[in-house]
């Protein structure tokens, strides 16, 4: 269970920042003393102040309340509590008309989705319709919070030209580490384009033949509209990740960020969308994997990729993982050359 991606990342409020270290440290001090319930109560009372950044932060605790109380195996002895928090911070979110109201609404209902999945072990259908919420890799979810929540820019582990510092040591864009493993004349696909500025970054530095694709037909068309025109050489297409409506080694890039992330909880989806991203490569082509996942061996695994791995740091966010995976000579492939070699 991907917990780490459900509460998108807060804008920065120095207020809340304070009380976030504060209630961290609160919370390490509490671990301690095996204190756990009065720290899931401190976080289920900040649920139901007003002030919405407090709820972020208040949403964002409970996330690692709940990803706790499900390692020790006592999340279903909690999960009506937290039910019942959640559906009441729903309900009065749900009148809110900023779109950080909206947000926190969404994330409520997807973090009280994911608790189901995880206590009860249900699947995305039975949870949207047991107890009307969502799950990361429920395709509604995105439907629903694209089409409700107005498509400002947002990246997750950022974009581009973000600044990584990287564990091998110094400071550079991500686009400065995937830049030699592109051409500007490269077919790139873009899975899972979301609200992120890369495709567009990319195209304004050369790298212009990319098909971004997603689950959200209302997001797409958004895309469509604003940047169509700009950007001619880029497309906006709908497709659902784990059947890419796409012809076999079309593509000489493709890239996703934090697409994998939302569909790792249903691995039929996780799986099949890997191979499809393989299926879809030439040959000897790249998959960039950016997430915050040890994801390696699962990679190679499913298919016959080689990857290389960077691992850094995203200033005032997390960590992330950057995969870089060349789709490797199946042995089929291998047998004939030889083949022909031989004649
Ligand atoms: C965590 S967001 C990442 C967005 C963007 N790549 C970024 O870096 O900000 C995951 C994105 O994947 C899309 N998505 C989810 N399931 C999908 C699927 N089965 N096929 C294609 N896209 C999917 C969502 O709509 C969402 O835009």
């Amino acid at each position: 269970m991907n917990y780490s991606l459900l509460v998108a990342p807060k804008k920065y409020d120095p207020q809340t920042e304070d009380l976030t270290t504060e209630l961290y440290r609160m919370r390490g001090m509490l671990r301690a003393g095996k204190a756990r319930d009065l720290c899931l109560r401190v976080s289920l009372g900040w649920l139901e102040v007003k002030q919405l950044s407090r709820i972020r932060t208040s949403l964002a605790e409970l996330e690692a309340t709940a990803k706790e109380l499900f390692e020790s195996g006592r999340l279903l002895q909690q999960l009506p509590t937290l039910d019942a928090a959640l559906q009441a911070a729903e309900q009065r979110l749900k009148t809110e008309r900023s779109n950080e109201g909206q947000e926190l609404y969404f994330m409520a209902r997807l973090l009280r989705g994911t608790i189901h999945q995880q206590g009860l072990a249900l699947d995305d259908e039975a949870v949207e319709k047991m107890v009307n919420a969502y799950t990361l890799s429920n395709a509604h979810f995105w439907e629903d919070y694209y089409s409700t929540v107005d498509a400002e820019r947002f990246d997750w582990y950022g974009t581009w030209d973000t600044d990584i510092t990287w564990d091998g040591g110094g400071t550079s864009s991500m686009g400065s580490v995937l830049r030699p493993f592109l051409r500007a004349d490269a077919e790139m696909l873009m899975v899972g384009c979301g609200r992120s500025e890369m495709s567009q970054q990319m195209y304004r530095e050369g790298f212009q033949r990319i098909t971004n694709i997603d689950i959200s037909r209302p997001l797409l068309e958004r895309l469509q509209r604003k940047l169509g025109e700009e950007m001619p050489l880029m497309s906006w297409r709908w497709m659902n990740a784990s059947s890419l409506l796409l012809p076999d080694g079309s593509m000489d890039v493709v890239i996703e960020k934090g697409t994998l992330d939302s569909l790792q909880d249903n691995l039929p989806l996780f799986k099949a969308a890997v191979r499809e991203m393989h299926r879809v490569l030439r040959t000897g082509e790249v998959l960039i994997s950016i997430t915050d996942a040890d994801r390696l061996s699962e990679l190679q695994s499913l298919a016959p990729f080689r990857c290389q791995g960077f691992a850094g740091q995203v200033a005032h966010q997390k960590r992330l993982q950057l995969y870089v995976c060349h789709k490797s000579v199946s042995l089929w492939d291998e047998l004939t050359s030889w083949f022909k070699l031989e004649l």
